[in-house]
């Protein structure tokens, strides 16, 4: 078999794309969480948006919460129980004014996201797995190190307040 010059650029270009694509649609990264074992997912930072959230108080933050596919198809149709497979990621900033807004209106105006704040976190729903808290898992990271076992012995006792909505207090903003 002979091979041509454009079989071998095409070999290399296949073998390239391959690597390339690796760390994307590899395994989940790093260290599990504690009482869930939910390892930090790693291609999270390219999910859909579900909505966004401002917290305040003590915690002064911005936040978006982002869902997979299954977790995206199941917020837009509206559905009342998440299917197995939906993971939940809530990501959090400082809320923080914009000088350059402030220079541009006249006055304080823009508030932005910058450095990440109070941690990511997860929810992962494996009906049989998690049946104890609600069929999700919690996991919550900083700077993709897990939190320790007292934070995720908080989470499922607070998210019961919405257990008739699936233990999920935002909704999908179209
Ligand atoms: C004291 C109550 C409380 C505790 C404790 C808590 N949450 Fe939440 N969580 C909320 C509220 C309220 C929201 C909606 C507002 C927001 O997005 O910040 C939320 C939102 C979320 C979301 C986005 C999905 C949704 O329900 O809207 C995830 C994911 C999440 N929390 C994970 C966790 C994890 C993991 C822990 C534990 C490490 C945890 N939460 C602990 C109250 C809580």
């Amino acid at each position: 078999m002979r091979w041509t010059m454009a079989g071998l650029v095409a070999v290399g270009v296949l073998a390239g794309a391959a690597t390339y694509m690796a760390p994307t649609s590899g395994a989940d990264e790093g260290a599990a969480v504690p009482i869930f074992g939910i390892k930090l997912p790693a291609d999270y930072r390219d999910w859909r948006l579900i909505s966004v959230a401002r917290e305040e108080g003590k915690l002064n933050d911005l936040r978006a919460v982002l869902g997979n596919d299954i977790a995206i198809a199941a917020a837009r149709r509206g559905d009342a129980v998440y299917p197995d497979g939906a993971i939940i990621a809530r990501l959090a900033w400082d809320y923080t004014p914009l000088p350059e807004s402030a220079a541009a209106f006249g006055q304080a105006q823009s508030h932005v996201a910058l450095h990440p704040k109070n941690g990511v976190q997860f929810m992962v729903k494996d009906s049989k797995k998690y049946a104890a808290t609600g069929g999700w898992g919690y996991a919550h990271f900083n700077d993709g190190q897990p939190g320790d076992a007292k934070v995720h012995g908080t989470c499922f006792a607070c998210h019961q307040t919405v257990a008739s909505r699936d233990y999920v207090f935002n909704r999908y903003a179209p």
